[in-house]
């Protein structure tokens, strides 16, 4: 049937209640569009689902990458939901539709977007994990696992059509540029740059060192860098292919049985375990969180959308829900220090930066024998006199 494209688009276009949920209206109404979309020939097939507060729509389609009428597509229901969003009176209606109208591209305009062209294989498994109050960079470390960690994807070693490795390709998002790192053989230096998930992201992985042959993509939008200021944190989607010389469902599955640490969280400003999640229980409640992934899994079928099918909703993922629970509550106790709270850096686009600035004017240069003071208080003192002596002499605003 030739080439299929999966595209992957997600948004937050108002949350029920806070930052919590998508109204169930929102989604009958993307349903319908969809399918719409699928009666009049635009889409082969679609399906709408959500994480938290963020709805994700899963199209195939024949009009390749960037395709102009599925990203128009993809924002005009965007907008509809948001319609909605606004007249429900939800929270942070059309909160990710930061362009005030489309220009021929969901990409840079908030959205988040990850699409694939493939020749379907005879059977084709894909799955789409959705994240929330988290960040692009948080499939990094599950990527690395899927598809350079012999510890984790045993085809690695087993599999014949797996000894070629796969080439990783990583954005810069600060810089705009790109890099590809042939793995096995490039591992140490991918490592240098994956760790720093806030930056550099993984954008696709190809199979051996065949470009044409993407195996996993994921949505690489900051939509601070977008906006200039803090608009949430880029709750992230990607696709990625399984079995038949590829990573096998249980392999794609296995990182997520490991809640590791992701940027988000609340007011998008803290560390926190990224908990996989049931398709029906995905609502982040506490402290809005905390960050979670869930799994749609999917047999494309001459282009058809087979599914989705709840892929970390699974028994074998609640000891993974547990320790995420764990995790939360030792990191919560650190409340609003480090590294519980994100660095100074990460803070930059937060509404921080404007606390510290009412807060400018109090700072004073510490003079010569300035550290006299600290210095006599920590020493204490049985006269309170000289104690209020000293304290009067602290700057004040
Ligand atoms: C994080 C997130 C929430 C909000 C928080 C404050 O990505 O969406 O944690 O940051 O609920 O929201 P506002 O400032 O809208 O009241
Ligand atoms: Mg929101
Ligand atoms: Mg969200």
């Amino acid at each position: 049937m030739g080439r299929v494209t999966v595209s992957a688009i997600k948004a937050d276009v108002g949350g029920y209640v806070g930052h919590g949920d998508v109204h169930p209206d929102m989604l009958d109404q993307a349903r319908l569009d969809v399918r719409d979309a699928v009666a009049g020939g635009l889409l082969i097939d679609g399906s709408v689902g959500a994480c938290g507060d963020d709805v994700n729509l899963v199209m195939t389609h024949q009009r390749g990458v960037d395709a102009e009428e599925i990203h128009r597509f993809a924002w005009e229901t965007f907008v509809e939901m948001t319609q909605i969003a606004k007249r429900l009176h939800l929270y942070g209606a059309g909160q990710d539709l930061l362009a005030d109208a489309f220009s021929g591209n969901i990409r840079g305009s908030g959205p988040g977007v990850a699409e694939l062209e493939i020749d379907e294989r005879p059977s084709e498994p894909v799955i789409v994990f959705a994240a929330d109050k988290t960040e692009p960079g948080a499939w990094n470390l599950p990527l690395y696992k899927i598809f350079c960690d012999p510890f984790n994807t045993a085809g690695l070693v087993i599999d014949t059509k797996m000894h070629g490795g796969f080439t990783v390709e990583v954005h810069d998002l600060i810089e705009h540029r790109r890099i590809f790192f042939r793995c096995p053989k490039d591992l140490y230096d991918l490592l240098v740059y994956i760790g720093t998930p806030s930056r550099y992201v993984i954008k696709h992985v190809f199979r051996g060192d065949e470009p044409d042959e993407p195996v996993a993509v994921t949505s690489t939008s900051r939509l601070s860098l977008i906006a200039g200021r803090y608009v949430g944190k880029d709750d992230p989607i990607m696709v990625v292919r399984c079995q038949s010389g590829l990573p096998a469902v249980g392999e794609v599955l296995e990182p997520f049985a490991y809640p590791h640490l992701v940027a988000g969280w609340m007011r998008g400003s803290h560390n926190g375990p990224l908990m996989p999640c049931h398709m029906d229980h995905s609502q982040p409640a506490r402290f809005d969180g905390p960050p979670r992934v869930v799994g749609m899994g999917f047999q494309v079928a001459d282009g058809k959308l087979v599914g989705p099918r709840d892929m970390l909703g699974n028994a074998s993922f609640d000891r993974a829900r547990e320790k995420a629970n764990e995790i939360a509550d030792y990191m919560r106790r650190m409340g609003p220090f480090e590294p519980e709270r994100l660095p100074a850096e990460a803070m930059e686009y937060t509404t921080l930066p404007q606390v510290a600035e009412d807060l400018a004017a109090r700072w004073r240069p510490i003079e010569a024998g300035g550290d006299s003071l600290p210095q006599r208080l920590s020493e204490g003192t049985s006269d309170t006199h000289a104690a209020e002596d000293l304290l009067h002499r602290l700057p004040r605003s």
